[in-house]
């Protein structure tokens, strides 16, 4: 498939262009998701810090992040545990990102969703931090994933809807959660819509906080985009949880 054809490549093209060189958005993302990974979603430290709990304690561990960016949420996970880190994502730029900043026990690919393949039974982790949507075919693609986990592994996946995919009844009705049992996983799940209202609410008051920095470095179609992107969290909650929802599914073999 050619990359220029996918969902929204040529905007992450330029905005891990804009995040290498912007302080602001750095400062922004500190405010907003409590460490600065880069976030383009909804991926703050609570939900980031969640993961920890699945890597094991043991000498040799291998972590998969889908959709990874520029691989900074990968090196927490990795100073946190010593973990091998894998990472892929379409973004030429994103992955140029990632290889500067760690090559010890990292591996950080240049693929596309449904395309790219790992050996079976590699890693004791995957993640999918708001990525799922960008496949062609979930099932298919759950099913590819679960060919790459060890026996043991976790799939652990953050989902939202109502942006890229509608927003169904509950955490039971989702396409991922269809897709998860379709390759028979099992799978829990949290609804955390909750606090994605919340978070949306923070990131926008930590756009606005640094409105001046974005226009002093002439991202001013940045901060554009994170007023409108949060935009849809000015209605009470009850409202907005009518349109949108998250979740977060902890899956396994
Ligand atoms: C919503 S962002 C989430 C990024 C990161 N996981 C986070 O939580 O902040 C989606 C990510 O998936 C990547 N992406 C989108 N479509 C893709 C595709 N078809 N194949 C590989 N990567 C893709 C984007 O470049 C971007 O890094």
């Amino acid at each position: 498939m050619k990359k220029s054809k996918l969902l929204f490549f040529k905007i992450y093209e330029k905005f891990y262009k804009m995040v290498r060189k912007s302080d602001a958005f750095s400062a922004y993302c500190v405010d907003a998701f409590g460490e600065d990974f880069s976030q383009d979603g909804f991926s703050d430290i609570e939900q980031i810090n969640r993961i920890l709990e699945f890597i094991p304690d043991r000498e040799e561990v291998h972590i998969l992040d889908i959709g990874c960016g520029n691989g900074k949420m990968l090196c927490y996970l990795q100073k946190k545990t010593g973990a091998y880190i894998h990472g892929f994502d379409y973004s030429s730029k994103a992955i140029e990102s990632a290889k500067l900043m760690q090559k010890e026990r990292a591996e950080f690919l240049e693929g596309i969703i449904g395309e790219i393949e790992y050996p079976p039974e590699l890693f004791d982790v995957v993640i999918s931090m708001d990525t799922m949507y960008f496949t062609q075919d979930m099932s298919a693609f759950v099913s590819q994933i679960k060919k790459w986990m060890k026996p043991d592994g976790v799939l652990f996946i953050a989902y939202q809807e109502g942006d890229v995919v509608a927003k169904t009844q509950n955490g039971d009705t989702t396409l991922i959660n269809k897709a998860l049992r379709a390759n028979d996983m099992k799978a829990s799940v949290i609804d955390i819509t909750r606090q994605s209202y919340d978070l949306l609410k923070k990131k926008r008051l930590a756009a606005q906080a640094h409105k001046n920095e974005f226009i002093k470095e002439r991202h001013r179609k940045w901060y554009d985009i994170l007023i409108y992107q949060t935009e849809y969290a000015s209605v009470p909650y009850e409202e907005f949880s009518k349109k949108m929802a998250r979740y977060i599914y902890i899956a396994r073999k």
